[in-house]
């Protein structure tokens, strides 16, 4: 069947899966992150770490992709990337940020604005050591975000260091490592009815986190 417009606009679900309300959240975002992250994970969703990044240029030109969180805590988000891509030029002229998780099977979104630096070298290095040979030797051979002529020339240079990093420990590239976004504001989403979602936020502010509701 085509897609016209009309089937397009027929396109919707009405969400009734659950609510959340001021008094189920956790004082701190950061466990209330936990606790549906947990959720998304025991409801054995498809890569729950999915995210979206977004980062804007100096002059204010948004760029988002996807990337996937390696690890949270109270510091904030992190995941691993290139540091001379696109998005790493972004964070040197403007290190405000935004992350999306969107999970449709349990209805809810979560949206994290926040500051973001890089990880420790230390950390990054644990973290590259701890991933597969193919994967390492790809941070190497790919210049992020860069004009590649030819699939050819990576293959290539995929085969040149496979070949000379054979039996040995793949040391991390300068250019790859983590970034952690220290967030400011969190908002949980719930999707509700006739579209009445529940919309729960934290805000940074004086040391601490303020938390209100905001309308669907
Ligand atoms: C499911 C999925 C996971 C991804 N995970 C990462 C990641 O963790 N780090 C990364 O640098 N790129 C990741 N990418 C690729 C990015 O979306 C993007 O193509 C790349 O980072 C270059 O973005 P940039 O040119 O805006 O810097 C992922 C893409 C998909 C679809």
């Amino acid at each position: 069947m085509e897609l016209t417009q009309l089937n397009l606009q027929n396109l919707r679900q009405d969400y009734r899966m659950a609510s959340l309300s001021e008094s189920d959240v956790a004082a701190d975002p950061i466990l209330q992150f936990q606790k549906w992250f947990s959720e998304a994970v025991n409801a054995k969703l498809y890569e729950p770490n999915v995210m979206t990044f977004a980062t804007a240029d100096s002059d204010g030109k948004p760029s988002a992709r996807i990337v996937l969180l390696k690890g949270f805590d109270e510091q904030g988000f992190v995941f691993y990337t290139n540091y001379e891509s696109k998005k790493a030029q972004d964070l040197v002229e403007n290190p405000q940020a935004a992350l999306v998780f969107f999970w449709a099977e349990l209805e809810r979104q979560i949206r994290i604005e926040g500051i973001v630096s890089k990880v420790d070298k230390e950390i990054s290095e644990a973290y590259f050591q701890s991933r597969p040979i193919g994967s390492q030797i790809g941070a190497i051979a790919s210049a992020q975000s860069s004009v590649l002529m030819d699939r050819s020339i990576l293959e290539e240079r995929v085969a040149e260091l496979t070949a000379q990093y054979e039996g040995k420990t793949i040391p991390k590239p300068e250019h790859w490592g983590g970034y952690l976004v220290e967030p400011k504001h969190i908002e949980f989403w719930q999707g509700r009815s006739s579209r009445l979602h529940d919309r729960i936020t934290y805000d940074y502010t004086d040391g601490s986190w303020k938390i209100n509701r905001l309308a669907p």
